[in-house]
């Protein structure tokens, strides 16, 4: 139970592309600039050297644990050729969290790739697999002191990003206005592709051996969990059919990590024709999504179930808002979950916030996720009231506010 775990980690969450500013040797980075409706990340919130603050700010306020990415595109510039200055870069990552009583969570692949990787034919090219594991093995080098390390974010949500890959190495453009807002006009992600779904366990799996043989670190890769259920019981069945090509199929491939990341923020109906397009609604948050804490513990449970009892660490959660009493409400409601889920014996070692700062929500700049603004002319940082509070909460260890 997380009350009576010491080393429970209590922290949040970021990605490189998201924070670091002019990842320009990704393929993100190339996207941005041809998807018609979305903005360019640009220097982003500069965290590539502001990482310090980011953590400082996050270790005063009393969290434990800062879960960080490393960038692909920069440690292998191009094939074969590795940045030694960049992994140095990491590994000072790595030393500062430390330093600064912050376990790091290390992330291996957080949606960017390298150009070259893509145009190299990419996942479904014959040399994904063994690219993929050259940048591990390097990656390996500065991870020996680290104990949490993902490998693929999101594959569930990756395999759909997958097809914005056709922006260069074909001419099409697929027509989506972003992967991660829900617009109100019925579209909804479809189905991750069976060839998507292999190759991605196949390099999850790949890559967790290469980990295991250099680090002491528990690896595991962490899973969108849509939190579905059926709109009416005779749509049970489509509902599990959904669930299970959406998000089960890699949580079953999770089954011998040493840990699962969930990441939950809101629930998802599913009707006879599929998924259901979140309805307009005064309560939505700034992705379109319904405003579901409860989320979180359904996921938790049903991570739990699939995987077989694989240890949980939230690796994500959080909600996309401009008003932060929203967002303080929201993690004090979603840890009830989590501790209700702890209380009925689910193993949870940590519970990690989406997100650290206010950052580049995958082509948009609007949806404000975190526990800390950022001027994005000055870069200065401002935290939240509600990284405060997340502070408080790890050092009370209960949702309850103290008095006074
Ligand atoms: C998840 C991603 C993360 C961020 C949040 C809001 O799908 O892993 O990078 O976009 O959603």
């Amino acid at each position: 139970m997380p009350r009576s775990h010491n080393d429970f980690l209590w922290g949040a969450s970021s990605s490189p592309h998201q924070i670091e500013g002019n990842n320009v040797n990704s393929d993100w980075w190339v996207y941005e600039q041809q998807m018609p409706n979305f903005s360019l990340s640009g220097d982003a919130v500069d965290s590539y050297h502001r990482y310090a603050e980011d953590m400082r700010l996050l270790a005063e306020a009393g969290l434990t644990s800062y879960r960080f990415g490393i960038e692909w595109a920069r440690v292998e510039p191009l094939p074969g050729e590795f940045s030694i200055a960049v992994l140095q870069h990491y590994r000072r990552m790595i030393d500062t969290a430390h330093d600064l009583g912050l376990t790091p969570v290390v992330t291996l692949h957080h949606f960017s790739s390298p150009r070259w990787f893509i145009e190299e034919g990419g996942w479904f090219g014959e040399t994904a697999i063994a690219r993929l594991s050259a940048y591990v093995t390097r990656v390996c080098e500065i991870l020996h002191d680290v104990q949490w390390v993902a490998t693929i974010n999101e594959p569930n949500m990756y395999a759909f990003m997958m097809l914005m890959a056709s922006g260069i190495t074909g001419s099409v453009v697929p027509e989506f206005e972003t992967p991660t807002i829900q617009p109100e006009n019925g579209f909804v992600l479809p189905r991750p592709l069976p060839e998507a779904v292999e190759v991605l366990i196949k390099a999850h799996h790949a890559a967790r051996e290469i980990v295991r043989q250099n680090t002491s670190a528990k690896v595991g890769w962490t899973v969108a969990n849509l939190a579905m259920y059926a709109d009416a019981p005779e749509n049970e069945a489509r509902f599990l059919e959904e669930r299970y090509a959406r998000e089960d199929v890699f949580m079953e491939a999770a089954r011998g990590d040493d840990f699962i990341g969930v990441q939950a923020y809101t629930t998802q109906a599913v009707g006879a024709d599929g998924l259901i397009p979140h309805p307009p609604h005064e309560d939505n948050t700034l992705v379109g999504s319904p405003y579901r804490p409860d989320s979180l513990g359904i996921a938790i449970r049903h991570a739990w179930e699939v995987t077989g009892g694989v240890p949980i660490l939230v690796t994500e959660n959080g909600i996309a808002t401009a008003d932060d009493s929203r967002r303080v409400a929201y993690i004090e409601e979603a840890l009830k979950h989590l501790f209700a889920a702890a209380d009925d014996g689910i193993d949870i070692r940590g519970y990690l916030h989406w997100s650290a700062l206010d950052n580049f929500e995958w082509g948009h700049w609007e949806p404000t996720f975190g526990l800390i603004a950022v001027d994005r002319t000055t870069f200065e940082r401002t935290p939240k009231p509600s990284l405060a509070r997340l502070g408080e909460i790890a050092r009370t260890r209960t949702t309850t506010p103290s008095e006074g």
